[in-house]
This record gives structure tokens, sequence and C-alpha cells, in this order.
């Protein structure tokens, strides 16, 4: 464990729970600036493997495509692979993964395997209706990562991302019906997630319909309010 000021600093493990399109990478962008922590987030990790070519790349995008769930053993190896990384040490924001709950007892085993646990697990809600009307507008920099949406959160330039110019781009699994499919995903896999981690006395549910820095302010007091 690491020492700040000669106080051991627990580790601080936050899993950011929510369905496509709640604000998951919004937020913790956010957070992360506050918080200092790694933002782990398993769609990215597939982005970037596919961007490179990989085999782990090529394979997920053929579920990415449908909108279905990578099965768990190519998920449950990438991220676990990315937490044993010295930079997770002090903990780490987890976004879109667990997603089942055999990735959140794989987690919970990987975590444990050096003593570590989950601190808190915000949950944002949104409903269904909003989330394909901000998905259908989502666009993002492909050299930062940064997300923009045409009427909530606009670049200063129309197509161009104010950090470093890039030209914006949309996600291919953004078209309306692979959305919709994402969402049935979502409430027929990774909402057992929610009972699962609300009987642990961990879960905070967040109203994710409201503005974004709204939802920052409630989801760093859910954070600040377990201690991890
Ligand atoms: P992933 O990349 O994780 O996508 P997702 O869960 O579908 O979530 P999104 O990234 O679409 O939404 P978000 O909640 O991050 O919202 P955002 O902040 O962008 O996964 C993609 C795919 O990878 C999966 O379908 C699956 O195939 C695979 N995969 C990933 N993890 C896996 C796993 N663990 N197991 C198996 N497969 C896995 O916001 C959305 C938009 O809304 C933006 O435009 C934003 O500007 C805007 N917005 C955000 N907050 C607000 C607000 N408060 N008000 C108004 N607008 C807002
Ligand atoms: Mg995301």
């Amino acid at each position: 464990m690491e020492e700040k000021q000669g106080k051991p600093v627990e580790p601080k493990y936050v899993v950011l729970l929510g369905p496509p399109g709640a604000g998951k990478g919004t937020q913790a962008a956010r957070l992360r600036e506050n918080m200092d922590l790694p933002h782990i987030a398993s769609g990215d990790l597939f982005r970037e493997h596919l961007k490179n070519k990989t085999d782990l790349g090529l394979k997920a995008n053929a579920f990415m495509e449908r909108g279905e769930l990578v099965p768990d053993d190519v998920t449950i190896a990438m991220v676990v692979d990315r937490l044993s990384r010295p930079d997770c040490v002090r903990g780490a924001l987890l976004d879109g993964f667990p997603r089942t709950i055999a990735q959140a007892e794989a987690l919970d085993r990987a975590l444990a395997g050096d003593g570590r646990k989950i601190g808190v697990v915000p949950c944002i809600t949104v409903p269904d209706e909003v989330l394909v009307e901000r998905l259908s507008d989502r666009w993002l920099c492909p050299i930062c990562g940064e997300l923009y949406h045409v009427l909530f959160s606009p670049p200063r330039q129309p197509g161009v991302c104010d950090n470093d110019g890039g030209e914006l781009y949309q996600r291919d699994d953004d078209k309306p019906e692979t959305v919709r499919n994402r969402l049935a995903v979502y409430w027929e896999q990774t909402s057992p997630l929610i009972d699962h981690y609300t009987r642990r006395g961990i879960l905070v549910e967040i109203n994710g319909d409201q503005p974004i820095d709204m939802v920052q302010a409630d989801l760093r007091a859910a954070v600040a309010g377990n201690p991890g």
C-alpha cells in the first residue's frame, strides 16, 4: 500500500455502471482529473486493439459491430492484465467493465489476490429514449478521445476537437439499430449487476438525466462518501 505523509493510502477502485450513452466516459474523464487515477474503459481498449489490427481487436470487433458483448474470457484477460500494471496500485476508474456476473466475480478475484477490493459502484441511470438521442449525435476525437454532443457539449468549431484540432468522427456502433441492441443487451446481461452490488452495499444510484456538471458533482459526492 502507498504511503502519504507517513499514513497508508487505501487504493480506490470505482466501477462506473450504466447503460450505453449514460455518460460513463464523459464522467470518467472529469473524475480522473479530480482523483488522479487511471481510467480503464474496456470499450476503449477494444477500439485501441482494433486500430492496431491485433487478433484481439479483430475478434472483438465482430461482436461490437452487432452491439453484442465480447466473450467473457477475452474481456476478463484484457482488463485483468491492464489492472496488473503499476499505475493501478492506487486504484482505478473502471468504465464498462464488469458487464456480466462472471466478469464481476473475476474482478473480485483479481483484486483480492493483492488484498484490494471495489470501493463504490456509481450506477448512472438515464431513460432509454434519452440514450438513443445522445448516442446518435455523439462525436469523438480520434487523437485525444474527447467526447462531444451536437446539442449538449458541442465543440467550439463544428467537427473539430477543441483540444488538438482532430477531425471528429462517429462510432460505427452508434447506428440506431445497433444502439437498440446494445440497450437490450444491457438490460439482459449487465443490469443484474445492479442487484449484485446493491446486496453488497456499495451501489450508489446517480441521476444521469441532468446537466453534465451536476452529474459530476453527484458522482464526486458518491465517491467521497465511500472510502474504498
Ligand atoms: P463501450 O465503449 O463501453 O460502450 P457503451 O457501454 O455502449 O457505452 P458508451 O461509450 O456508448 O456510452 P457512455 O456511457 O460512455 O456515454 P458517453 O460518456 O460517451 O462498449 C462498446 C462495445 O464494446 C460493447 O457494445 C461491447 O461489444 C464491447 N465491450 C465493452 N466492454 C465490454 C465488456 N466488459 N464485456 C463485453 N463486451 C464489452 O456519453 C454519450 C453521449 O452523451 C456523448 O455525446 C456525451 O457528450 C453525451 N452526454 C453525456 N452525459 C450527458 C449529460 N448529462 N447530458 C447530456 N448529454 C450527455
Ligand atoms: Mg463510453
